[in-house]
C-alpha cells in the first residue's frame, strides 16, 4: 500500500449529504453560484466518498494537485473500463469515441502521442497566430458593437465567446468557416457523454453527434490527404503515415482521434473562459481599473480561471492500493478531482471568494502532470487579445443580467450573457 498525502479528512460523511450537494451543483442555483456547494463539499473532507461504490471526490487543493501529478493515478482507460463489473456502461458509442483520445490514454500510448505533438503552442507558434486572432477579435467586437447600437443590447455568447475559439482552431487546422456552425453544434451535443452520470437520452444525443463528428473529421482528413497544404494537419498526416507505413487505417484512426479531440477540447472550454471574463471583469469598478492598468490583463485572466473553472471535474483511478488524505483507496477505485473546490481552498488561496486580480493565486484549471492541458497558452492568448479589443472599444460594458448556464456537472457552459454599453 502506498500512502499518498498527509492531509486530514478521515471522517466518512453521510452519502445522502453528498447526493444532495451534487444535485445542488447541477441545479440552476448551483450553476449560477457553485461556490457554496464547493465550500460544503470541502467541509466534508479532502477526500469524500461518492454516492456510488468505489468512487470518491477530492476537494482540497493539495490533494487534487497530488492526484493530477502523482504516478499512482491513471486516467480511466479501456483496460480499466473492461475490468469494471458494469463494463457495458462504458460501451455507449460516444463514450468509446472519447476513450480513444489523449485525455483517456495512459503511458505508453499517451506518451507517444504527446511526444509526437510536442509543444503545439510554444512562443513562436503563438506569435505567428496572434495577428490572425487579433484581427478576428476585432471583427467580433465590431459585430457586438453594431448589435448593441442597433438593438440596445447583444448576447455575448453567440456573437463573440463561441466564435473566437472556433475561428482560432478552425483557421489553425485549415477548416473553412462555412463548417463552423456544424462543428459547434455537434460539440455541444457530444459533450453529454462526458458528464458524470449521463442519462440514456443524453447518451443517445451524444451517439448521434458522434456520427456527425466522425463523418466531418474523416472527410476533412481525406480531403487534406488529396490536397496537402502547409498546415499542422498535413504535418500530422506525414508523421503518422511514417509511423504506420503499412497500415493507412491505423494512421487515419489516430489522425481522426487527434484532430477531433483537439478541436472539441478547445471550444466550449475557451468560450466559457471568455464569457466568464466579461461577466467577472464588468462587476463594480473592475472594467475601469483594467482600462487604466492593461499590464494586469494576464493576471486578470488567471484570476477568472481560478475563480470559475470551465471544467468542474476530472477523473483518475488508483493504479495501486493507496491511502489518500487518510482515506484508504483500493486499486481501480475512482477519484473525481473537483477543480472549482480545489481552486477555492482557503489553505491555497486565502479569502477564496474574493475576486482579486492581484492575488497571484494558484489554480488547477488546466489540470496538471502528464495530462496538463495542451492548449492552455492558446486559451490565455485568445482571452488576452479579446479583452484588449473589448477594453479598447467599450469605455463601459455592462451585463444586463447574470449569465445562464447549461445544467452540467463536468463541462461548464455559459449559454447566454446579455451585455450593453
Ligand atoms: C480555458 C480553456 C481551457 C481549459 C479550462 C482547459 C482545461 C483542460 C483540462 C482541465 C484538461 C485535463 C488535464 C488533466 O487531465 O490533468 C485539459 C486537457 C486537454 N486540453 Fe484543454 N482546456 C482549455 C483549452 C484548450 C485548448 C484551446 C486546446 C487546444 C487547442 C486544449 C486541448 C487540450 C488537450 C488536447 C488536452 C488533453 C491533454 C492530455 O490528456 O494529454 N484545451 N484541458
Amino acid at each position: 500500500m502506498t500512502a499518498v498525502g498527509d492531509i486530514s479528512g478521515t471522517t466518512i460523511p453521510d452519502r445522502r449529504a453528498v447526493i444532495s450537494l451534487l444535485r445542488r451543483l447541477r441545479s440552476p442555483e448551483g450553476q449560477n453560484n457553485p461556490q457554496p456547494v464547493w465550500q460544503e463539499l470541502r467541509a466534508l473532507g479532502d477526500v469524500i466518498p461518492a454516492p456510488w461504490a468505489g468512487g470518491y471526490f477530492a476537494t482540497g487543493f493539495e490533494v487534487c494537485n497530488q492526484i493530477l501529478r502523482g504516478r499512482y493515478w491513471l486516467t480511466p482507460d479501456f483496460a480499466w473500463q473492461e475490468r469494471q463489473p458494469d463494463a457495458t456502461r462504458w460501451h455507449a458509442p460516444a463514450t468509446q469515441e472519447m476513450s480513444r483520445t489523449l485525455s483517456r490514454l495512459n503511458a505508453p500510448a499517451h506518451t507517444c502521442q504527446r511526444r509526437a505533438l510536442g509543444n503545439l503552442f510554444d512562443r513562436n507558434s503563438l506569435d505567428a497566430m496572434a495577428p490572425g486572432i487579433s484581427a478576428q477579435a476585432a471583427r467580433l467586437v465590431d459585430a457586438l458593437d453594431d448589435r448593441i447600437r442597433r438593438h440596445g443590447d447583444a448576447d455575448l455568447v453567440p456573437t463573440v465567446s463561441e466564435q473566437l475559439p472556433i475561428h482560432t482552431v478552425g483557421d489553425w487546422l485549415g477548416i473553412p468557416a462555412e463548417h463552423y456552425p456544424r462543428i459547434l453544434d455537434f460539440t455541444h451535443r457530444q459533450v453529454h457523454a462526458q458528464e458524470l452520470l449521463p442519462t440514456r437520452s443524453e447518451l443517445a444525443i451524444s451517439a448521434e453527434a458522434t456520427l456527425d463528428m466522425r463523418a466531418f473529421f474523416t472527410e476533412l482528413i481525406r480531403g487534406r490527404r488529396a490536397e496537402p497544404g502547409d498546415d499542422v494537419l498535413t504535418g500530422w498526416i506525414h508523421h503518422w503515415d511514417a509511423q504506420h507505413p503499412d497500415d493507412r487505417d491505423a494512421a487515419d484512426r489516430l489522425l481522426y482521434d487527434l484532430t477531433m479531440f483537439i478541436t472539441i477540447a478547445s471550444l466550449e472550454t475557451t468560450a466559457t473562459l471568455l464569457s466568464n471574463a466579461v461577466w467577472l471583469l464588468t462587476q463594480g469598478t473592475r472594467w475601469q481599473w483594467l482600462r487604466r492598468h492593461p499590464e494586469h490583463i494576464d493576471a486578470a485572466i488567471d484570476e477568472v480561471l481560478r475563480y470559475d473553472s470551465p471544467i468542474h471535474l476530472n477523473s483518475r483511478v488508483a493504479a495501486t492500493d493507496t491511502v489518500l488524505a487518510g482515506v484508504p483507496i483500493a486499486r481501480d477505485e475512482t477519484v473525481h478531482v473537483l477543480y472549482g473546490a480545489a481552486n477555492h481552498d482557503p489553505r491555497r488561496n486565502p479569502e477564496p471568494e474574493v475576486f482579486d486580480i492581484l492575488r497571484r493565486g494558484g489554480h488547477l484549471t488546466f489540470g496538471g502532470g502528464v495530462h496538463y492541458c495542451l492548449g492552455a497558452a492558446l486559451a490565455r492568448l485568445e482571452a488576452r487579445l479579446l479583452l484588449e479589443a473589448l477594453l479598447d472599444r467599450f469605455e463601459t460594458l455592462r451585463p444586463l443580467s447574470a449569465p445562464t448556464y447549461a445544467p452540467r456537472m463536468v463541462f461548464r457552459r455559459v449559454t447566454a450573457l446579455k451585455v450593453t454599453r
